[in-house]
Parts: structure tokens; C-alpha cells; sequence
């Protein structure tokens, strides 16, 4: 049993690609760009960026689109964890073209990538960098600029050159050459960059858009971009972006359309949310952004946690304390007794990869944490809990109280961690009698089915289940509701269409 924990933690290390297609074009205005996609590890999980921030941004219905470092207003960059994305594309800068992997993210406006002028972030190190020496189409700016985001921040400046997507050349399109990647985390990302598809409203230094130039330069047929994403692991196609049009393979009907009630983000009006066919309550004039650069489905405390308690989802501190405590309990119980030294313990049962007292201080660290927003919970998470169950069982075990009642009061002790709120294990046997939730927009009910809500990460040895479902309040000053942020979850079970030329937003079952 412990070996396979420290296999497990090993594995945290080692994220797959399960597909990778190749980019497919058609000319007539309209660009197939095959996406590749990415299984979820722990580790883009746990990395450490969490979704937090100031989100006065969502209040105001605006951004503003400061250079400096005041983060008194951030970009909606600062909600996500792009590491949790699991859809990729191609694109090639320059000319000749130097390519890049990006994720094509409707939540934001600005495109950036490493510059080869990055010496100094290891993420660069581990990423394609673009050369302008290396572009005959290359033409300076160099006015800097900055991104920031809920943990860190890009630095640097934007340059002018021609960007290739599909078979299409987008002409002179200002982007960022980012120059200093100020997060740690960025480095183990899968994707060299960002290319957002929001409007123009939210981009950093007001910089059209790559959709907008496209438009601009008349490369595309109709004024819309389309999603398809195949949650299907087995299948060959990651999934599919349409620029120009609408790819009549990948959805069932009819897509229904609401409107884009402000230009930003692609927001729209959300009527209801439903929990087993029963109305929420919790959804009076919400409001909802159609994200593809965010993973899960973000909503208001109220609401998510009512799906959360409906499939008994629990943090994964709570849940490996537990497991620690019924697993190792009587053996953990029995070493102290032995006199084995309590700091050893945990390794010497294979549940911790090295000995010492360093990490004792780390789990303490991490239950002293209010805000759950704890960066070493993935890896550490086993060796944590059975430490944690080792001290307190030293504890009790001073005050001579017997195994059982000790074992009993560890437990409950369990409970009262505190847990990231962000993400949430449920128990994967039980995902056939979990209910269906429905978002109602435009008067019609999208269902999601718990096989389409609940997200699986396989790691060799086993797999775990996390519920989609994100706590994320934001304060919304009236009339405007409670905020939605609609992922890839949402987007998997349904092909979206994003209509710039009538300002919309359609959805249809995927097929
Ligand atoms: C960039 O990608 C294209 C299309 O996949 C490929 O033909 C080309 O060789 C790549 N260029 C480089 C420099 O890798
Ligand atoms: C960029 O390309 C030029 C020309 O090939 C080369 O001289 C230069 O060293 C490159 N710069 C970097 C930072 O790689
Ligand atoms: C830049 O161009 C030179 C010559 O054209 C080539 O040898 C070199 O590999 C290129 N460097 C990059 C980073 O693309
Ligand atoms: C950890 O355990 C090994 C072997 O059991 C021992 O040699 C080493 O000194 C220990 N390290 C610490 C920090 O206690
Ligand atoms: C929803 O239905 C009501 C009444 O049936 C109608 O008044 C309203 O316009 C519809 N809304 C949309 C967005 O279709
Ligand atoms: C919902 O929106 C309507 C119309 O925009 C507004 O009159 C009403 O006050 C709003 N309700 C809440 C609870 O904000």
C-alpha cells in the first residue's frame, strides 16, 4: 500500500499528451485548426496558481488596461489556472514561421509568447522562443507592457509581425513578447503561450485582437469562431477551433443563441441553474462567461455548493486524512507505542518519501493556512495527512485515552482541515447515481450529464475523481447577478459558436 503512494507521488511529475492531430486547412474563408489535448495531471492541479484575485472587473463590466503594477484592477487573466486547460493549438509566428503551442482563450484578449530575448525566466528555458532577427516580417515597437496574473505576472513588449493559423496569414498583428515570466508555475505549462479571443475592450494596451485583424483583413468568410472539444480520451482528434465558420460534423440541431450582453468577455445571461431538475434559486439575473482558457465551471458559492453537497464532494486534505487515519491508524498507533520516533514514522511506512521533521512543519503550515490556498497539497498530500494523524495521535495518546476513542477523535479532526475550495474529490463509484445539473439559457435547458461534469486524472496506478464545479464569488453591483464562468466542461457537452458579426453566442449538443 505504501509503495504505491510513493509511486503515485513520483507519477505527479510526468504530465501525458494523449493526442496530437495535425493542422487541418480549407480555403473559402474558413480555417480548420485541429487542438490537441492534454490529460490533466496532479500536477497542473495543484500548481500553484489558484483562482483568485480582485474581480472588481466582472463588477464594473470593464478592465482597465493599466502598465503599471497597481493590481487594483486586474485583467481576467488573474482568475485562472491556465495549467488545467487541456486544449492546444499551433500557430507560427513570423516568416518563416516559428511555431508555438497556445491556448485559444475566449477569457482573454491579448496574444503573447517567450521572446528570445527571455534569458532569465526558466520558463522560457523550457519553451519555444520566438526571434525577430530570425523574420523578415518583423517590425519593432518595443513598448512594454505587462500581464498580470493571480500569482505573477509577464513583463515585456509588443512587437509586429505576421501570424500564421492554419493556411491563413494574419498581417502585422501586434502581440507580446514576453521577456520575464514571473511565476514558477508557468515553466512546467505545457503551452508556450496565450492567444485570447475576447473583444478589444480587455486587452492589455488596447491592442486588436488576432480574430479582430482577421476580420479586419477579410480572411475570413463569416464574422465567426467555433469551438469543438472531444472529451473523449481515446479519441485521435483533440478537438477543433473554426475560424470563419461552423463545422456541421461537430454538433447535433441547432445551436440556440443569446446575446453577448457586454462586450469584454463573451458574457451572456444565464436564467436558471438546476440541480436535479429543481431550480437553485441561487441564479436571479446571473450572468455567465463562455471561457475556453478555464478547465473547470466556475459559479456563486451558494449555487456550487449545493451541486458540491449533492455528489458529497470533499476536499482532498479531508479525504487522504481520512484514508490515512482508516488505512494507518492501528499501525501508526502501534509504532508510537513501539517507541518508534514519530518523525520517522510516516517514511519508515512508505507514505512519506523522506524522513525528518521539515515536513512536519509543512503540513502544520499548511492546516494554519485559512485560505486553503496551499501550494504543496498535491505531491505532498499522503505524507501530509499521515504526519498530521501521527501528531495528533501523539497528543491524545499523552492524555492516556484508548485506541478507539483515539482513532475516533482523529477522524473527526479530519474534517476540520481546511481544504482548498478549488478543487474537490468525489467518490468514483458513485458517479452513476449522481444527478444532472442544467444551465437554462435562452429558455432552454443544458443539461450535464455527472459523466460530463466530473473530471477523472488517471494516474497509473489509479484514478481520481474531481467534481467540475468551482466556488468563485465575485461581487456583482446590480442589476447585473451572480457570475458564471462556463469552461471546457461546459464546452465539451457543447459546440459553441462565437458570433462576433451578430454578437452572440450559440450552443448545440456536441457530437
Ligand atoms: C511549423 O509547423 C508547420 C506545420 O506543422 C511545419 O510544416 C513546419 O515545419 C514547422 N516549422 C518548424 C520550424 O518547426
Ligand atoms: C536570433 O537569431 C539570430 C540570427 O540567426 C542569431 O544571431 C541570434 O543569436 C538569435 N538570438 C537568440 C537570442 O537566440
Ligand atoms: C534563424 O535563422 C538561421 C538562418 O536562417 C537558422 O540557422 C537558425 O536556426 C534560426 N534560428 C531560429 C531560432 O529559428
Ligand atoms: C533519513 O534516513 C536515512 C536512512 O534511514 C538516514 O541515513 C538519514 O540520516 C536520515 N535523514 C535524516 C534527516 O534524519
Ligand atoms: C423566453 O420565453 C418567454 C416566454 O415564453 C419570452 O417572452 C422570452 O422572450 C423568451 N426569451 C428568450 C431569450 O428567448
Ligand atoms: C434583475 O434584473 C432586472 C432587470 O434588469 C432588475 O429590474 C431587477 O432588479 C434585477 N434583480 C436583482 C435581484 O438584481
Amino acid at each position: 500500500m505504501g509503495d504505491k503512494f510513493v509511486l503515485l507521488v513520483m507519477c505527479l511529475l510526468t504530465s501525458t499528451f494523449s493526442m496530437s492531430v495535425a493542422i487541418t486547412s480549407s480555403s473559402n474563408g474558413v480555417v480548420r485548426l485541429g487542438l490537441k489535448k492534454q490529460s490533466l495531471g496532479f500536477n497542473s492541479l495543484y500548481a500553484a496558481t489558484r483562482i483568485k484575485g480582485r474581480y472588481s472587473t466582472y463588477a464594473k463590466g470593464a478592465v482597465t488596461t493599466t502598465q503599471d503594477s497597481d493590481d487594483s484592477e486586474m485583467n481576467i487573466i488573474s482568475l485562472k489556472n491556465y495549467l488545467d486547460v487541456q486544449y492546444f493549438g499551433e500557430i507560427g509566428i513570423g516568416s518563416p514561421p516559428q511555431n508555438f503551442t497556445v491556448i485559444f482563450d475566449t477569457g482573454s484578449s491579448n496574444l503573447w509568447i517567450p521572446s528570445s530575448h527571455c534569458h532569465f525566466s526558466v520558463a522560457c528555458f523550457f519553451h519555444s522562443r520566438y526571434n525577430s532577427s530570425n523574420s523578415s516580417t518583423y517590425t519593432e515597437i518595443g513598448k512594454p507592457c505587462k500581464i498580470n496574473y493571480g500569482s505573477g505576472m509577464i513583463l515585456g513588449f509588443f512587437s509586429e509581425d505576421n501570424i500564421k493559423v492554419g493556411d491563413l496569414v494574419v498581417k502585422n498583428q501586434v502581440f507580446t513578447e514576453a521577456t520575464r515570466e514571473g511565476s514558477v508555475v508557468l515553466s512546467l505549462a505545457s503551452f508556450d503561450g496565450i492567444l485570447g479571443l475576447g473583444f478589444q475592450d480587455v486587452s492589455v494596451g488596447n491592442v486588436a485582437p488576432l480574430w479582430h485583424s482577421m476580420m479586419q483583413q477579410s480572411l475570413v468568410a463569416q464574422k465567426v469562431f467555433s469551438f469543438w472539444f472531444n472529451k473523449d480520451p481515446m479519441a485521435s482528434e483533440g478537438g477543433e477551433l473554426v475560424f470563419g465558420g461552423v463545422d456541421p460534423k461537430h454538433f447535433k440541431g441547432q445551436h440556440t443563441y443569446v446575446p453577448v450582453t457586454q462586450k469584454g468577455y463573451w458574457q451572456i445571461d444565464l436564467e436558471d441553474f438546476l440541480v436535479a431538475d429543481q431550480s437553485t434559486g441561487c441564479c436571479i439575473n446571473c450572468t455567465a462567461i463562455v471561457d475556453s482558457g478555464t478547465a473547470f465551471i466556475a459559479g456563486p458559492f451558494d449555487a456550487v455548493k449545493k451541486i458540491n453537497d449533492a455528489i458529497e464532494a470533499k476536499g482532498f486534505v479531508s479525504m487522504e486524512c481520512k484514508k490515512a487515519v482508516s488505512q494507518y491508524g492501528d499501525l501508526i498507533w502501534q509504532l508510537l507505542l513501539s517507541g518508534l520516533q514519530p518523525d520517522k514514522l510516516c517514511s519508515s511506512i512508505g507514505l512519506c518519501s523522506f524522513n525528518g521533521t521539515q515536513h512536519l512543519s509543512d503540513s502544520i503550515k499548511m492546516v494554519v493556512e485559512q485560505k486553503g490556498e496551499t501550494h504543496n497539497v498535491g505531491q505532498d498530500l499522503v505524507c501530509a495527512a499521515c504526519e498530521l494523524t501521527v501528531a495528533w495521535m501523539r497528543t491524545e495518546m499523552m492524555q492516556k485515552k484508548t485506541r478507539g476513542k483515539v482513532i475516533e477523535y482523529v477522524n473527526k479532526l479530519c474534517d476540520t482541515l481546511p481544504n482548498p475550495t478549488t478543487q474537490l474529490a468525489v467518490d468514483c463509484t458513485k458517479i452513476p447515481s449522481m444527478p444532472t445539473v442544467s444551465f437554462v439559457i435562452g429558455n432552454k435547458s443544458f443539461h450535464l450529464t455527472p459523466g460530463q461534469y466530473i473530471l477523472k486524472v488517471e494516474q497509473d496506478m489509479a484514478t481520481f475523481c474531481i467534481s467540475g464545479f468551482i466556488p468563485l464569488d465575485v461581487p456583482v453591483s446590480p442589476p447585473q447577478g451572480p457570475l458564471w464562468i462556463l469552461g471546457e466542461i461546459f464546452m465539451e457537452a457543447y459546440h459553441t459558436v462565437f458570433d462576433f458579426g451578430n454578437l452572440r453566442v450559440g450552443f448545440a449538443e456536441a457530437a
